[in-house]
């Protein structure tokens, strides 16, 4: 629909132009005004004319009929239909637009329709999912999971090449606990056999015998600090540690389709670390406050960014300032995204307050993405304690209700066990990244499994529809797909519906928001289900048309995949 915009606000700017020669405006204010009507009777673009009635001094219908006038001699390209509504003019595109302009792109371009080149030459890095290893993925490791992979795949959609970072949390005093408990209460055969819940459980264990006895955690700080010094053994229990991790978040990762361009987490800044402690003591940033080394923000109404422990220890953000330079030094970025919970707001604008001060430029290229919480059944989730919500349990029980579902309703189904699990895990992913970001969630396992809702599955239905239907009909190729007379409401609505789709994707990308692709999706689902509904395709007679109703099938599929995909879904063909 972009270009029909264009098309009209130079047509409208022109007339403008002749119609009030003293008045100034420009082509691009004229385009920010184009609006979509809400109703298909308003048209598909509505030009609102009051704000220029105080320039043009003119009562806003007056202005309308006056442009209108003029217009209705040469209708703006791809436009059919115009009327004036008040003060509203508006505009029908023409079937040739739909035809030409829209499904024949669609047809050239697949897939790749509504990718464009805008981020090219550009390097966007992308922080996200990032756990605190030692530590199972839990629900509230979904959003920044999702919404980072999804944000990295919508900036690739537009051409910026991209670096995902899994900032793993894989330093820091929980270690020395865990090195505790271990020699204290475990063994190699007993993390062996059971992987990361045992670390778990030894890691709950530690807290609970910490509170009875406080000398546990005087322990703990020592291994740290054995291990900050590079002893040898610690550091051997350390990579066991992680690796153990890794394998677990791996299957998680596998399930979702996501991999990670680097996994350097926090332990790879120790060495980074001095450097800029140094520049912060050099620019007098730094005051020592109780003890501590931390810079006052209280000029811009934050509480002091701590840089260094009594101990001289660094911290969370010092080792965020550090992985920042390393990233603008290797990667140049024109953006980097970091995608944590709303809660960690407060220490993203903290640190970036305190790059900005030590004056690097790339401050200004820095974005935190927050997001909401999740509970289940309304209760929050807890993660100190061993009482969490698993991801992987939660994916687990919804593959488990949807294969149910399918041995029901399709026996002899081939592949039963990985459409399961891509419509269980996608059904969970989709729920989530329904609604805006920032909202707090309550998962509803039976709302995100209705097939019959506006769900996962429901998306991923009506994919394997249009490829069922392309399975058998998708080899008739006919010459003349677009020269049929009569487009008919449902055909119409459903290219209107292909035309959004790159603009979706570049509002996803501006507001870094995926929910924009999953509603969309759901648009695209409903007016193609319409369209299957009232436009018989096997059985249509007319050639021409039955290669027509074909060809909207296989741009519904193409778009379809792609925006499933961009917001991690998997499309199998056959469900
Ligand atoms: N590991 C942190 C956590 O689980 C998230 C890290 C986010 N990224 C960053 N560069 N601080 O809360």
């Amino acid at each position: 629909m972009t270009e029909l915009k264009q098309n009209i606000a130079s047509s409208v700017k022109k007339t403008i132009a002749q119609l009030y020669p003293a008045a100034v405006i420009s082509e691009e204010e004229i385009f920010g005004m184009l609006e979509y009507p809400p109703d298909d009777n308003m048209g598909d673009i509505a030009f609102p004319c009051f704000k220029l009635s105080r320039t043009l001094r003119a009562a806003p219908p007056k202005i309308a009929a006056a442009i209108f006038a003029e217009l209705e001699k040469e209708l703006p390209a791809g436009v059919g239909k115009a009327q004036i509504a008040g003060g509203y003019l508006n505009f029908f595109a023409s079937e040739e637009f739909f035809k030409n302009a829209i499904l024949a792109r669609l047809a050239e371009k697949g897939a790749d329709y509504g990718r464009t080149c805008e981020g090219e030459g550009k390097t966007v890095v992308l922080d996200y999912s990032s756990p605190n290893t030692a530590k199972p993925f839990h629900i509230g490791h979904l959003g920044t999971t999702v919404i980072g992979h999804s944000l990295k795949l919508l900036h690739e959609y537009k051409g910026y090449s991209c670096v995902g970072i899994n900032h793993l949390g894989d330093w820091g005093t929980q270690f020395g606990k865990l090195i505790t408990a271990y020699r204290k209460w475990g063994s190699r055969e007993y993390i062996e056999e059971g992987g990361i819940d045992k670390l778990v459980e030894l890691y709950v264990k530690f807290h609970e015998e910490a509170e009875k006895d406080a000398s546990l955690n005087d322990e703990a700080r020592a291994e740290f600090t054995k291990l900050e010094h590079g002893d040898e053994e610690n550091l051997a229990l350390w990579r066991w540690f992680i690796e153990i991790s890794l394998a677990e978040y791996q299957k998680t990762y596998a399930q979702l389709g996501i991999t990670f361009d680097s996994y350097n987490g926090e332990s790879f800044y120790t060495d980074k670390m001095p450097e800029q402690v140094q520049i912060l003591r050099d620019k007098n940033l730094m005051k020592i406050d109780d003890g501590a080394s931390i810079v006052d923000l209280s000029e811009y109404n934050m509480p002091p960014c701590l840089i260094l422990k009594r101990d001289g220890s660094t911290l969370y953000p010092t080792r965020d300032i550090a992985a920042a330079v390393y990233r603008d030094r290797t990667y140049h970025f024109d953006k980097c995204i970091y995608v944590t919970s709303a809660g960690q707001s407060l220490h993203f604008a903290q640190w970036f307050k305190v790059v900005e001060l030590m004056g690097y430029d790339f401050a200004s290229k820095l974005y935190h993405v927050p997001y909401g919480t999740v509970s289940i059944g309304g209760e929050k989730l807890a993660t100190r304690t061993g009482n969490v919500i698993l991801l992987r349990d939660l994916f687990a029980l919804a593959i488990e209700k949807v294969r149910a579902i399918m041995e029901e309703k399709n026996p002899n189904m081939q592949n039963k066990d990985e459409a399961a699990e891509a419509v269980g895990v996608g059904a969970i992913v989709f729920y989530y990244l329904s609604s805006n970001r920032i909202r707090d969630i309550n998962f509803v396992m039976e709302e995100a499994l209705d097939f019959n809702g506006n769900t996962g599955p429901y998306a991923q239905y009506t994919y394997a529809r249009t490829c069922s239907i392309l399975a058998k009909l998708g080899n008739e190729a006919h010459e003349n797909v677009y020269n049929i007379e009569g487009i008919e409401k449902a055909e119409r609505d459903l290219m209107k519906t292909f035309s959004l789709f790159p603009e979706k994707v570049d509002e996803a990308v501006a507001s870094m928001e995926p929910s924009i692709v999953t509603r969309y999706i759901l648009d695209l689902c409903g007016a193609f289900n319409r369209f299957y509904q009232s436009c018989p395709i096997a059985t249509c007679e007319n050639a021409e048309r039955r290669a027509f109703r074909i060809a909207l099938t296989r741009g519904t599929r193409d778009i379809l995949g792609k925006a499933l995909e961009l917001i991690c879904i998997k499309h199998p063909e056959k469900i």
